[in-house]
């Protein structure tokens, strides 16, 4: 068994679409397990740029892509991005991707609630207002519509006049206007046609991946702090976003997993509200956010920006089980004078080694920087280990050695083969390297 789940070791946005593009050249499949339209993948194939949100990373290259029952599908979403990437000469068909008939649907009224939820907090969470938080509240509250449901449309009215109770209720509780069954149903039905030949049981179209052998790449959307579990809640998105979503978002046995890939770039990025402890601010920050271009690729919300934090990626890595890392945007760190590294934090005075849970707590965090010498010259395209300057193979050995995982790969610019490669993700891949 040779496959690989690819998750964000940070607040997403690492750099996850080129890893997975990168390995869905060697694979035969890649999956989407969590999260939906929220998601932003970019990535740069022969010099044009592609922005996934729903798709998985492997369309473009025409590999087969299924997306998992722990997707959140908005319908509208997926058929603009198909007609997209059929503009810019995808062609995607049922016969490079299916959906799972069980993924839960995102609807126009989970939009409009995840707009209202945000006016009315009294501390906005920072969503991408796309819908996804309700459309997963459904699901738990064992209300929601799924993929299936757009082949009964008897059913599908029913259901959804159900569910628009029970938000109507709440909207007009909150003095908003309430949502009407039409034409929400009408376009539900008008897309069903389009959407439904690619429906189909991904479960079982894994394990006869499994059966035959073909190498899987699961492709995790978000990142660890970022999931509903482990992440800085409640600044956190809805699912499960750790590899342990691939075996219950895609319908695997986790003992088929195989490697955990974790991304991180080598400093850090998040997108939203929540506590960011080695946020820098002033022109530090600035400059980091213009280098690395850190703008979100489909709401273009500009990217908070700091040093990497080591605690938080040497946690992230332990309860997502990451076996290997991908660093990312190397080169972004060209021309600094000091590079730094959070290596500790402090609290109330006290050092600790350990992101608290309490959220008052992570506000009150103070970080303990470890500084490293920059380099001179340019890291851009940089595509084997000793041709790095010798201080940025310092601070990638120091990340290594702090974080407690194994670099397999580091990122030096925006073009697919732009990369070191130190350790083969596919075990397969790795047995055969050695037995060479
Ligand atoms: P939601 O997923 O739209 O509910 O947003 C919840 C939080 O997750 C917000 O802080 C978003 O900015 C963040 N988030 C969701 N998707 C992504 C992503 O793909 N990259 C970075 N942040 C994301």
């Amino acid at each position: 068994m040779s496959n690989v789940v690819v998750v964000g070791a940070q607040w997403g946005d690492e750099g996850k679409g080129r890893i997975v593009d990168w390995l869905a050249e060697s694979a035969n499949i890649v999956v989407r397990y969590n999260g939906g339209h929220n998601a932003g993948h970019t990535l740069v194939v022969d010099g044009r740029t592609y922005k996934l949100a729903l798709l998985p990373s492997g369309v473009v290259r025409g590999k087969l892509g299924l997306i998992g029952n722990g997707v959140a599908l908005d319908p509208e979403a997926l058929l603009a991005e198909i007609d997209r990437m059929a503009a810019l000469g995808i062609h995607v068909t049922p016969e490079v991707l299916q959906i799972a008939e069980t993924a839960t649907l995102v609807l126009p009224v989970h939009r409009a609630i995840d707009a209202a939820q945000e006016r009315l907090r009294a501390q906005p969470l920072g969503t991408t207002l796309r819908g996804i938080g309700p459309a997963y509240e459904d699901k738990i509250g064992r209300r929601g519509l799924r993929v299936c449901d757009l082949a009964d449309p008897a059913r599908l009215a029913q259901q959804l006049a159900a569910l628009l109770d029970h938000h109507n209720a709440w909207l007009r509780g909150s003095g908003l206007e309430p949502f009407a069954l039409e034409p929400m149903l009408g376009d539900l039905l008008a897309m069903a046609p389009r959407v439904l030949p690619f429906v189909g049981r991904v479960w079982e179209r894994l394990d006869a991946a499994h059966t035959a052998g073909e190498r899987v790449v699961f492709e995790g959307s978000q990142a660890v702090m970022l999931d509903v579990d482990w992440g800085s809640y409640p600044y956190v998105t809805s699912s499960s976003t750790v590899a342990a979503g691939a075996a219950s978002g895609a319908g695997i046995a986790p003992s088929r997993l195989g490697r955990v890939l974790g991304v991180s770039k080598v400093y850090a990025t998040r997108v939203g509200e929540g506590p960011f402890t080695s946020e820098a601010h002033g022109a530090t920050g600035d400059t980091l956010r213009q280098r690395g271009g850190e703008y979100g690729v489909n709401t273009g919300r500009p990217r908070r920006c700091g040093w990497l934090d080591i605690v938080q990626l040497r946690q992230s890595s332990k309860v997502a089980g990451i076996d290997l890392l991908a660093l990312t945007k190397l080169d972004v760190l060209d021309g600094f004078e000091s590079i730094s590294l959070c290596v500790g934090y402090t609290l109330d005075g006290a050092r600790i080694d350990y992101l608290p849970a309490s959220e008052a707590e992570q506000q009150r965090l103070e970080p303990v920087y470890e500084h490293f010498p920059g380099w001179r010259g340019n890291t851009r395209g940089v595509r084997s280990w000793d041709a790095l300057p010798r201080e940025a193979q310092a601070l990638i050995e120091a990340i290594q050695r702090e974080a407690g995982v194994t670099v397999a790969m580091i990122t030096t610019g925006p073009e697919r083969d732009d990369a070191i490669v130190l350790r083969a993700p596919f075990a397969d891949a790795e047995r055969a390297a050695i037995a060479r």
